[in-house]
């Protein structure tokens, strides 16, 4: 059942770029270059109106939502809030019926997720769900949404549905650009023809998976990393430090890189793993300079950047290497070399990979 693989959670890794295109089956057609989602046809008045979108989510499904603001904020110019559903449902938050809400959960199944839905209901708001349990409550309780058709994902620590999540919120913010004609042909084509190679790309990425076996060794020692990220970047560096914590029991924070210095740098010393993801985009040199001040410090920085790069691999302790892509679908490269790292940090503590102690699957209690 786990195909060869010691555990769920390393075969969700690997079944990534199969499941990618599965989500991408009937949406993506490479030819005509084209996205098409039936939830945007079907109901392309009322999404082509909205005036802001609400994302709520829990966990790792709101990280995938932080990228979804910036993808739809980007293409769409809609303006996006990203809320915890717990936070949300209990705020008396503005909800009017001109808003979308996107109910973003693997299991369709979180108690917070779903009453956050039913709350906003109440208000006249229109409800898109993005989640991977067929049939189950929070797609039932939706006016439409969007599977991400990743198969079962059985390992506590979510993985495919992460990247899953993205890729469907990339879709939907294209799609919708399109529609509303706030992305230029080019710059449309272009994204579509990149995401159709991304299953490629994360193949090329797993095979990295035996050089982060290795490093993962020298890590074993930290009881603290920091993840640092800007931009797309930045939730990834927060999911990176989830996947961590949850599975190998290290304390782990993901910032944006910026922030270091407004108080978290003070916990820098040679001691403390940075995990940094420094790829060739329009923040290098702010990263660069941001991996500089750690260094000074004698942190032990690991750095993702894009293949080829000479300057942050001189200056890094590790470095893994990522195949270039566009800004915008980085985080579905740059999530994968976290996940193994994070998978391998606890094989080596021998902690319980796929049921950590203390998390459910689906959490469907408050
Ligand atoms: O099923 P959901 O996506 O609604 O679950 C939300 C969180 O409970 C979930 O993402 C959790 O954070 C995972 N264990 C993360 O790996």
């Amino acid at each position: 059942e786990k195909g060869g693989f010691p555990h769920f959670m390393l075969k969700e890794i690997f079944e990534q770029p199969e499941c990618l295109k599965t989500c991408m089956r009937g949406r993506i057609n490479r030819e005509a270059n084209h996205v098409t989602l039936s939830a945007v046809i079907d109901y392309k008045e009322r999404l082509l109106h909205a005036k802001r979108i609400i994302i709520v989510a829990c966990g790792t499904s709101w990280h995938a939502g932080l990228i979804g603001k910036q993808l739809i904020e980007t293409f769409c110019r809609i303006p996006v809030d990203v809320e915890y559903a717990s936070e949300f449902r209990y705020r008396n938050p503005v909800v009017t019926s001109d808003d979308v809400i996107i109910a973003m959960s693997q299991s369709g199944e979180t108690a917070d997720t779903l009453a956050a839905v039913e709350l906003a209901k109440e208000s006249g708001a229109f409800i898109y769900g993005i989640c991977n349990a067929v049939g189950s409550s929070i797609p039932r309780s939706t006016d439409t949404g969007s599977y991400i058709h990743v198969g079962p994902e059985i390992g506590v620590a979510s993985t495919k549905a992460f990247t899953g999540q993205v890729l469907v919120l990339t879709m939907l913010a294209l799609a919708l650009a399109k529609e509303r004609k706030t992305i230029t042909d080019t710059v449309y084509e272009e994204v579509v023809k990149e995401l159709s190679v991304i299953p490629d790309k994360i193949q090329e990425v797993l095979k990295l998976n035996e050089k982060i076996a290795n490093l993962s060794r020298i890590f074993t020692y930290a009881h603290n990393f920091i993840y640092l990220g800007r931009g797309y970047s930045y939730p990834v560096a927060m999911e990176g430090a989830l996947k961590l914590k949850e599975i190998s029991y290290i304390h782990a924070e993901g910032y944006p890189a910026a922030e270091m210095k407004h108080g978290p740098i003070a916990l820098v010393d040679s001691d403390m793993p940075v995990v940094a993801i420094a790829t060739h985009n329009a923040m290098y040199e702010k990263v660069l300079s941001n991996i500089q001040e750690i260094k000074a410090r004698k942190g032990r920085v690991i750095a993702l950047v894009t293949k080829g790069d000479e300057t942050i691999s001189r200056i890094a302790d590790e470095v893994i290497e990522l195949p270039e892509t566009l800004e915008c679908l980085e985080p579905l490269l740059a999530t994968i070399p976290l996940q193994l790292l994070a998978y391998h940090i606890a094989v080596c503590k021998n902690k319980n990979v796929d049921q950590p102690r203390n998390l459910a699957k689906s959490v469907t209690v408050e």
